[in-house]
């Protein structure tokens, strides 16, 4: 049987155009991130799952053992379960896996970047907000010319500089298209990610 999420689509305005996997951070839901999407590419259909994970009550896409340590078996199995249902829903609301982006803030960027490493066939490319290294797979994935986007702020107190770069040197090494953006900020979204990811959405669809 097929992993069920509750979950919101909306098609995109044209036929056959993009499709925004909006992942959301620890504590949100699948409603958090909808207005940001109609700002980020208007027009664009949407998919946003809500993590299945509870911690204290609040919603995650994977569990963790303490902040930022990750219990990486279930990272892997909520990665292949969120894969799972992205193709589905490709089947079910008639959309391709290759025009979906993930846009995820924080523990969705996590889950984004886990997805990129171990199921590439879910998704078309990412804008990872606030995104940590997920885990390091024991095999690489082909990653040929995948746009990634990687939004950190330079005064995150829950990620490194070296991490951000780690992470980008990950998925490089897999063959992605990596561009990281520097934010003056901390852990939380700034309108200076928006307006960046805005922007790189607008250069790589008018590519
Ligand atoms: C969070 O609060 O979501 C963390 O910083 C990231 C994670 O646990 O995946």
């Amino acid at each position: 049987m097929t992993p069920e999420f509750i979950h919101v689509y909306r098609p995109p305005a044209t036929p056959g155009g993009p499709i925004l996997l909006l992942l959301h951070g620890t504590g949100g839901n699948e409603n958090d991130l909808v207005p940001l999407a109609e700002v980020l590419l208007p027009g664009a259909g949407i998919l946003s799952p809500r993590g299945k994970v509870l911690e204290r009550g609040m919603p995650r896409f994977f569990r963790r053992l303490a902040e930022g340590v990750f219990d990486i078996e279930d990272l892997k199995f909520r990665a292949s379960e969120l894969a799972d249902f992205i193709v589905d829903a490709a089947a079910k609301y008639d959309f391709s896996t290759r025009g979906v982006i993930a846009a995820g803030f924080s523990n969705g960027a996590n889950i984004a970047g886990a997805l990129l490493l171990l199921r590439p066939d879910a998704l078309g490319g990412g804008i990872l907000f606030r995104a940590m290294v997920p885990l390091v797979p024991g095999m690489l994935p082909t990653l040929a010319s995948t746009p990634v986007l990687i939004s950190n702020g330079r005064i995150d107190p829950l990620v490194s500089a070296e991490e951000t770069e780690q992470l980008a040197a990950l998925l490089r090494s897999a063959g992605a298209d990596v561009k990281v953006a520097w934010q003056n900020s901390g852990h939380e979204l700034t309108q200076a990610d928006v307006i960046t990811a805005r922007e790189w959405l607008a250069q790589r669809r008018g590519q």
